[in-house]
Order: C-alpha cells, then structure tokens, then sequence
C-alpha cells in the first residue's frame, strides 16, 4: 500500500487556510449573472501603451532569462519615478524588480524571517500577509486597528509596546481591507522606533498611488536611508491594471542586494523581458492613465458612500485610499460565508468575507467599488437590498 499523501506533506503547508475568498469566488462564478465585487481589481484591462510594450519586446525576440534584480531599463525607471515622487534620490541599485507584489513580501520576508520570530501584522489585512510569515515558520501577532466614528486608526502607544517583542513589522498602507492610511508622523515614528530597535519593517505600498488627496500616500520610501531596517514593497498590479502580468519591485538598501539575488535566482530566477519592457512604458508614460483611474474610483467611492453610508445597521468607515469599502454589519456572524452565498444566489452579487483578513475583520465585508460604475450601480442596489433584508439570512 501507497503511504498517505495528505499525512507526508508539510504541516507548516498543510496548516495554512484556504483562501475565503476564492470560496466564495468559485461559488459566485458558478453562478449566472451574478456581479463580483470579491476580488482586489478593476474591470480595466491594461492599457494599449501597455500592451505594445510588451508586444514590441517579444517581437524583437526578448524571450530569454534576465538578470536576477531586473533589466537595467526597469530599475532605472523606477528610481527616477520614485525620486520624483517621493522629493529625495533613489538609485537604481535601491530597486530589485519581483513577479508580483506578492512576491516581493515573499522575498523580503525570506530575507529577514527565521523560524519562531515575531512578526506584527497590522489587522484587518490582506491575508497573503499573514500566510506568507506564517509559512516561514514565524508568529503571527494581530495587532487591530481601533474603530472610533467610523474610522480606522491605530493606537500608536498600545502598538509600539507590542512591536517591543517583534522581529518584523508587516504593514500595509493604504490598507486592504479596511482602506485605512498611516499618518506622515506614524510612518516616521515607526521608522524611529525600527532605528532604535532594530525591527525590520516590511511595507506593502501597493496602493500608495490610489489616494483620493495628493499623489502618494505617506510612504516609508520618504525616509529610507542605507542603514533603516526597512524593505518596501510594490506591484504593477493595482496602479496600472496588470494584475495578470505579475511584475513588481522592492525598494531597499543596497546591503540587501546580494542575498536578494540569491533568493531570486532560487524563487524564480528572472522577471521575463516582455513584462519588463510592459513595465517600463507604465512607468514612463502611464501617468496620465493612473490619475483617469484614481478619478474613475472616486466616483465609484461617492457611489458607495451614497448606496451604504446611511443603511441601518451598517458602518461604514471612512474611505481615504484604495478601492476598497469595509462594512461592519450588526448581527453578522463570525462565519459570514453562509450569509454571502446566499446573497449570490438570490441578490446577485458577491462580496468578501471580513473574517478572510483576520480576527478582527469578524462582522465585515469588504467591496471592492473597483468595476465600472454601470455594473457598480447595479451592485450597490442589491447589495443595499440584501443588507436591508439580512435579518431573514442572520
Ligand atoms: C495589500 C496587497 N498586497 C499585495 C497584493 C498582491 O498584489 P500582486 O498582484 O502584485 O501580487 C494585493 C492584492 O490584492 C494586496 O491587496
């Protein structure tokens, strides 16, 4: 007899949740007619400019390996789109190009975390950043975010005390879920705190360009010097609308290069040169597309806020950045998945469930106003519909 496949595998892997979300994304796409507010993307496909990039690099045959931190072209134009946006130099050997945002957390988490660290993640959050310490064997720490008038924020005192045991801090602002933003004087006090202390910060600023005031959100990029214990993460994904082609980029001390490129070249060796080459056009000339976007989202945001800001029972918090709304539902229960599978299959629309981001996402769901405003105000009737008439689920 064979042995037991699911007994031998590793219970580090085996342990890990399945992803909520896609349970209730496989149910919802199953189902006719049903519009997705599940996922963490918009209905806009990449632009044109995009595209031929990428088209005109594979018709000059770039279909070959490229060096472990990126093409030159790429890091370059990075590190000039930071120095302007940010105000202070970036070189290019500050930046390492990744498949992916998520692949940059995973990378600058394998750079820093050993079995048994402490590692704080600020909750409600995206859950690849709790999966991702997890599966290196590191501690989770949920540290939630207080919720006063219908805002998010957190408790810098009670915070800095919990961070005292950590290794690592992963943080993510503009957050998903919730929407909430770190504070210029937050940002800073925690960079303050990792210099005394020595505690990494791994920053997941993927949303740092969908702000509905300024440009960028606080960033830690603003303060970094050579010797801060800080690893930035960014994504093509969400400010550009790539979020099939996978690329993305680390901000970083040099220090950190060589053992980046070693992950690298052991996680998956290169960026392909055609994604690349499409990452350098977003970069140089998607300026303008980026803006349409972040104005196209904030419409669809005062669509939101005039759908559920005033449903009984319902809160829902203040929405500074990203596309995302969070809703706290009075009489939601823990597992909020029965009562969403039910709205997909009578209202006709889908959202995420709280719980998938943490504890304290427990008695949410999130929307994700990231599709067109025609589809979107379809959604928010029935969606206003079916809160309205929870009690008959809840
Ligand atoms: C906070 C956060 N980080 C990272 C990602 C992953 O982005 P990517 O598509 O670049 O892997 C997402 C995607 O939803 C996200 O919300």
């Amino acid at each position: 007899m064979h042995p037991s496949i699911q007994n031998d595998i590793s219970p580090i892997a085996a342990k890990l949740n399945e992803s909520s979300i896609r349970v209730i994304a496989n149910f919802g796409m199953s189902q006719p007619g049903v519009i997705p507010l599940w996922f963490g993307e918009s209905d806009i496909s990449t632009p044109d400019f995009i595209r031929q990039a990428a088209i005109e690099s594979l018709n000059q045959g770039q279909t070959m390996y490229t060096p472990n931190n990126g093409i030159p072209q790429l890091r370059q134009s990075l590190a000039y789109y930071q120095t302007n946006l940010f105000g202070r130099p970036f070189d290019e050997e500050n930046i390492v190009v990744t498949l992916s945002g998520t692949n940059a957390v995973m990378l600058a988490a394998q750079t820093v975390l050993k079995p048994g660290d402490k590692v704080v993640v600020i909750t409600p959050a995206f859950p690849t950043l709790m999966a991702i310490p997890r599966l290196l064997g590191a501690e989770v720490i949920e540290f939630p975010l207080t919720q006063q008038d219908g805002q998010f924020d957190l408790d810098m005192d009670a915070f800095l005390t919990v961070l005292k045991g950590a290794r690592a801090l992963i943080i993510n602002s503009p957050a998903n879920p919730t929407g909430w933003m770190a504070n210029e004087k937050q940002v800073k006090a925690i960079i303050d705190f990792s210099r005394q202390t020595g505690l990494w910060i791994i920053s997941d600023e993927v949303y740092n360009r969908h702000v509905y005031e300024g440009t960028s959100a606080p960033s830690f990029c603003q303060y970094l010097d050579e010797r801060d214990h800080v690893i930035v993460c960014n994504s093509f994904s969400k400010a550009w609308c790539m979020t099939g082609w996978r690329l993305g980029w680390l901000t970083l001390p040099k220090l950190l290069r060589p053992t980046i490129t070693k992950l690298i070249e052991f996680n998956v060796s290169c960026a392909p040169a055609f994604v690349q080459a499409a990452g350098v056009a977003a970069i140089e000339k998607g300026e303008d597309f980026l803006q349409q976007t972040v104005d196209r989202f904030r419409h669809s945001r005062s669509m939101v806020q005039q759908a559920l800001g005033n449903l009984p029972g319902v809160t829902l918090y203040e929405m500074p950045a990203t596309f995302y709304a969070f809703l706290k539902v009075d009489g939601l229960p823990d597992n909020s998945q029965p009562f969403i599978l039910d709205m997909i299959e009578h209202s006709k629309v889908g959202v995420a469930p709280g719980e998938a981001f943490g504890t304290a996402g427990r008695g949410h769901l999130r929307v994700c106003y990231g599709t067109n405003h025609q589809s979107l105000s379809i959604a928010l009737e029935r969606l206003q519909a079916a809160l309205k008439n929870r009690a008959s689920y809840v």
